[in-house]
């Protein structure tokens, strides 16, 4: 079932209702700022394997729990008074904050990890509806495991249907790819998973660059070992300034990026800017796979939400 519902200024009924669901143990997918969530009580681990089922997600990939509030933080992790400076800075925001876990905190939800990841999220449906379930909502994006993110509510029923109670229907996200995942548990700040939070103003707030993730932080984040963000057709990449691929036929291909396509494509799917790209990308995948093209994407410059953008391009086409 789909309800919509104001974005900006959510139904009190509407929200009542999906509510009662998440606390009786049931699913509801809901609009965030980044891209869409499958929620459920984050307590309960029965309604959080319903996510795994859901999904078709591997039951080691640990959940983020949503937050209304980051008071709530104290109550689900060990949070230190460099942990509450980030909650104050960049919360509600696209930054996940990973922590060491406290025992109410099911290991359906961490994966057995002594971690936990915590996000309070920017978006007034998205905290309306946590708030009046009173409990963490834990919640992966809304798409079946491996395929692009859900950034609209028609996505999400494209790919789990009746696998949800209930879809909350806000229209499109605002920021269209997933939340900066950083991990505070040792001295050093390392990042797990580029993001909607943008690094240059992550590492400004610590004075310190961003440790990326080595080969044992990827074990400990399971997220990042996955193909992920990937439509059913191929993902190729284009550089603007270089020539197209010999290997690329343009007649059989969408091209989706903010410079001119390099060739005469079958589909262009035209962005004003790296924001716009970014929160179209998903779409962008979803539309030229029910076209049957394959994809020519414009690589993305390494800076402010690019550096994000590349790494779902990145994993999209499997480079
Ligand atoms: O923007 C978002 O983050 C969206 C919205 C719905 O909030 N959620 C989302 O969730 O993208 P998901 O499950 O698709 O991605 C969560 C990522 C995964 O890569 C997962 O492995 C990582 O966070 N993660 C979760 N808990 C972790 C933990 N305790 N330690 C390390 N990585 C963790
Ligand atoms: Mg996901």
């Amino acid at each position: 079932m789909i309800i919509k519902t104001n974005r900006w200024n959510p139904e009190a009924e509407v929200i009542l209702k999906a509510a009662s669901i998440l606390r009786d143990g049931g699913l509801v997918a809901f609009p965030t700022e980044t891209v869409y969530g499958l929620g459920a009580n984050g307590l309960k681990a029965e309604a959080v394997r319903k996510i795994f089922l859901a999904k078709g997600r591997p039951s080691d990939n640990p959940l983020i729990l949503h937050l209304a509030d980051a008071k709530d933080a104290e109550k689900l992790a060990e949070v230190d008074s460099r942990a509450s400076e980030v909650m104050a800075a960049f919360w509600p925001g696209p930054l996940t904050i990973v922590l060491k876990t406290r025992s109410c905190v099911p290991a359906e939800v961490t994966g057995g990890l002594a971690t936990v990841a915590l996000r309070v999220p920017a978006h007034p449906v998205a905290l309306a509806l946590i708030e009046a379930a009173g409990c963490p909502v834990a919640a992966p994006s809304a798409n079946l495991s491996g395929r692009p993110s859900p950034t609209d509510a028609e996505a999400v029923a494209a790919d789990l249907g009746n696998g949800v109670d209930l879809i909350l229907d806000a229209g499109c996200v605002d920021i269209g790819l997933e939340s900066t995942v950083i991990d505070l548990t040792g001295r050093k700040v390392v990042l797990l998973r580029p993001g909607g939070a943008i690094i240059e103003r992550l590492e400004a707030f610590f004075g310190e660059s961003l440790e990326p993730a080595d080969d044992d932080f990827k074990r400990r984040s399971p997220g990042t070992r996955y193909k992920h963000y990937a439509p059913s057709v191929s993902v190729r990449v284009w550089t603007a300034g270089d020539r197209l691929h010999d290997s690329i036929d343009p007649a059989k291909s969408g091209f989706m990026g903010v410079s001119a396509p390099p060739a005469e494509f079958a589909r262009v799917i035209s962005f004003e800017s790296e924001e716009s790209y970014a929160r179209g990308v998903f779409a962008g995948f979803r539309q030229l796979e029910a076209n049957g093209l394959n994809i020519v994407a414009e690589w993305p410059k390494p800076q402010g939400i690019g550096l994000a953008l590349r790494d779902r391009i990145r994993r999209a086409s499997q480079l």
